[in-house]
C-alpha cells in the first residue's frame, strides 16, 4: 500500500501527540493515526531572524515533518492572504475582505517554497493529500517541481457562491490552481455546486456529474480532474468513551457542583467571527427576556479559545463578545447565578466531551461553517438513555446530515430563542428519537469512511490521469 502524505498549514502539536482546537487538526489527526504516514506543514513558529529548518519527528505510526515561517512569510501568506482575504470571502463576509497584491505574491511564494521543502521527502508511490485554503497553489507548485504523484485537495471551509468569490481579485488564478489537483473534495453538496457553478459560468469549463458514489468530472483550464463532496466525520464511539471517562474528572464534577440543578446550554468554538457568537448571546438573552421561568434555572457556558489574535477582525469580535456577555450578565445575574459563563481556555477532549454529555442543549450556530465538528462531537457524547438536544445553524455543513437537530437560521434571534425554549422542554421520547437518527448517521459516515472514500477516489483519479497520458 502506498504511503499517505498529509500536507496542511496547521499540524497537530507533536509534543502532546493530540490535536489543537480546529476541525482540520482534529479530523486529520483521527484519520492519520489509523493508517500511519507523514504529516507535513507549518510548525507554528515565526522566526524573526535566521533560516527555518525542517524538524522530523516520529510519533507512533505518524512522522511529523514541520518547518517554521519567517516573519514576512507569516504576515503575507498566513495573516494576509489566507486569513484576511480568503477566510472572510469563503465565509461570505465580503465586507471584511482585505486585499493586498503583495500578500497574494507572498501566498504563492510560500506555497512554492513549502512544496520545495517537501519534494526531497517524497517517494515515487506516495499519495499526497493537501488540506485547506492556505495551500490552493500547492499542486501547481509540486507539478512545477516535477512531482508526478497523485495529489488530492480537501477544502475544510465552505466554497463560496461565484458572485462572492469574484470579490477576491485573483479568483481566476485560484480556481485554475485548484484544477491542477487530481481530485477536489468539499464538505457538502452545496460547496460542490458553488464550485461547479464557477467552473461553468465564470471559467467556461464543464462539469459532468458522476453516477453516485463516483465523483463528478471537471474539465477546465485545459485539465480534467474529479470533484465530489466528502463530509468529514468523527469517531462517535470514541467520543462517547471520552465523555464517560471525563465525567468522573475534577473539572466536570466542579462544574456540576456549581450548576446545582440548573439546566445547561453548551457551546464550544474558536473565537471566530464566522461562529455567530454575538447573535447566539443575544438569542439567549431573548430567551431570558421572554421566559422568566428560565431565569436562574438555565446556565449557558460558552468556551471560546482566542484564535488569530494578532488580526483586527479577531480583536474586534473579542471586544464585542466581552461587551455582550458583560451586558447580559449585568442585566440578569443574581448573587448565586451568572447566566453566561464565557471562558477563553482550551480543554482536553475528554473534558469537552463530558461537558457535552452533562448539558441539555448543544448550541451550535455559526453564520457559515464548512462542517462544524463540534456539532458531531456533541451528539456523539450524549447518553443514549437521556440525550441532550442539538440546536444547529442551517449554515453549518453538518446540517446537511444531522436532520435530528433543531435547525435554526442564526440571523433570526427570535427563531433561535424559540429553538432554545423548545430544546429545554423537549420530552424524553422525542430527544431519544432525534438522537438515534443522528448517531446512526454519524456511525455510518465516521472519519475513516471520509478518509477511505477520498483515498479510493484519489487513487482512481490518479490512475485515469496516468492512462490518459500514456495513450
Ligand atoms: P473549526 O475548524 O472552524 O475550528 P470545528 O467545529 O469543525 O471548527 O472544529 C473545532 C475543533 O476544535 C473540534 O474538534 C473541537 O472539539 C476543538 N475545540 C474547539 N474549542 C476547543 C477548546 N476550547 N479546547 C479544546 N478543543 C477545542
Ligand atoms: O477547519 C478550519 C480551520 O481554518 C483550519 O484550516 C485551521 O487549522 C483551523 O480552522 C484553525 O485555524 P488556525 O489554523 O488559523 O489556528
Amino acid at each position: 500500500m502506498s504511503r499517505l502524505i498529509i500536507v496542511s498549514n496547521r499540524v497537530a502539536p507533536i509534543s502532546e501527540g493530540g490535536p489543537a482546537a480546529g476541525g482540520l487538526a482534529v479530523g486529520v489527526y483521527d484519520a492519520l493515526k489509523e493508517t500511519g504516514g507523514m504529516w507535513f506543514g507549518w510548525s507554528g513558529d515565526v522566526l524573526s531572524s535566521g533560516q527555518p529548518h525542517m524538524q522530523v519527528v516520529e510519533r507512533g505510526p505518524v512522522t511529523f515533518a514541520t518547518i517554521g515561517l519567517v516573519r514576512r512569510d507569516y504576515d503575507q501568506y498566513y495573516r494576509g492572504f489566507s486569513n484576511a482575504t480568503l477566510w472572510p470571502a469563503f465565509h461570505y463576509r465580503p465586507d471584511l475582505i482585505q486585499y493586498d497584491r503583495h500578500d497574494f505574491e507572498g501566498y504563492c511564494r510560500v506555497n512554492a517554497w513549502l512544496a520545495q521543502q517537501l519534494v526531497p521527502l517524497l517517494q515515487a508511490d506516495d499519495v499526497i493529500w493537501v488540506h485547506d485554503y492556505h495551500l490552493i497553489p500547492f499542486a501547481e507548485a509540486l507539478r512545477a517541481a516535477g512531482v508526478k504523484n497523485r495529489i488530492g485537495f480537501f477544502l475544510h471551509i465552505p466554497f463560496p457562491a461565484a458572485q462572492v468569490l469574484l470579490s477576491v481579485p485573483p479568483h481566476r488564478e485560484l480556481v485554475k490552481a485548484l484544477c491542477s489537483f487530481d481530485l477536489l473534495g468539499f464538505q457538502t453538496q452545496r460547496d460542490l455546486r458553488a464550485f461547479s457553478d464557477y467552473i461553468v459560468s465564470e471559467a467556461g469549463g464543464e462539469v459532468e456529474p458522476g453516477l453516485a458514489p463516483a465523483p463528478a468530472t471537471v474539465r477546465a483550464f485545459g485539465r480534467t480532474l474529479r470533484a465530489a463532496a466528502y463530509p468529514i466525520g468523527v469517531y462517535p464511539d470514541e467520543v462517547a468513551q471520552l465523555a464517560k471517562a471525563g465525567t468522573r474528572g475534577k473539572p466536570v464534577r466542579t462544574m456540576k457542583a456549581t450548576l446545582h440543578d440548573r439546566k445547561l446550554i453548551m457551546s464550544v468554538d474558536r473565537l471566530d467571527y464566522s461562529k455567530g457568537l454575538v447573535e447566539r448571546f443575544r438569542a439567549f438573552e431573548r430567551l431570558l427576556d421572554r421566559s422568566p421561568a428560565c431565569r436562574n434555572q438555565v446556565s449557558f457556558v460558552q468556551i471560546a479559545p482566542p484564535t488569530r489574535a494578532d488580526m483586527h477582525a479577531y480583536q474586534d469580535i473579542r471586544l464585542r463578545l466581552e461587551a455582550e456577555s458583560g451586558r447580559i450578565n449585568g442585566r440578569f445575574a443574581e448573587l448565586d447565578w451568572t447566566p453566561i459563563r464565557y471562558i477563553h481556555r482550551q480543554y482536553e477532549r475528554s473534558v469537552l466531551a463530558a461537558l457535552f454529555r452533562q448539558s441539555h442543549v448543544g448550541y451550535v450556530t455559526p453564520l457559515r461553517d464548512g462542517m462544524n465538528l463540534v456539532a458531531k462531537e456533541y451528539v456523539s457524547a450524549q447518553d443514549p438513555d437521556d440525550p441532550g438536544v442539538l440546536v444547529l445553524s442551517c449554515f453549518a455543513g453538518a446540517a446537511e446530515e444531522l436532520s435530528g437537530a433543531l435547525i435554526v437560521n442564526p440571523i433570526d434571534i427570535d427563531g433561535m430563542a424559540d429553538a432554545l425554549g423548545e430544546a429545554l422542554a423537549m420530552p424524553l421520547a422525542e430527544r431519544r428519537a432525534r438522537y438515534r437518527d443522528m448517531i446512526a448517521q454519524l456511525r455510518e459516515n465516521n472519519v475513516s469512511v471520509w478518509r477511505d472514500n477520498f483515498m479510493r477516489d484519489l487513487r482512481a483519479a490518479g490512475e485515469k490521469r496516468r492512462t490518459a497520458k500514456t495513450r
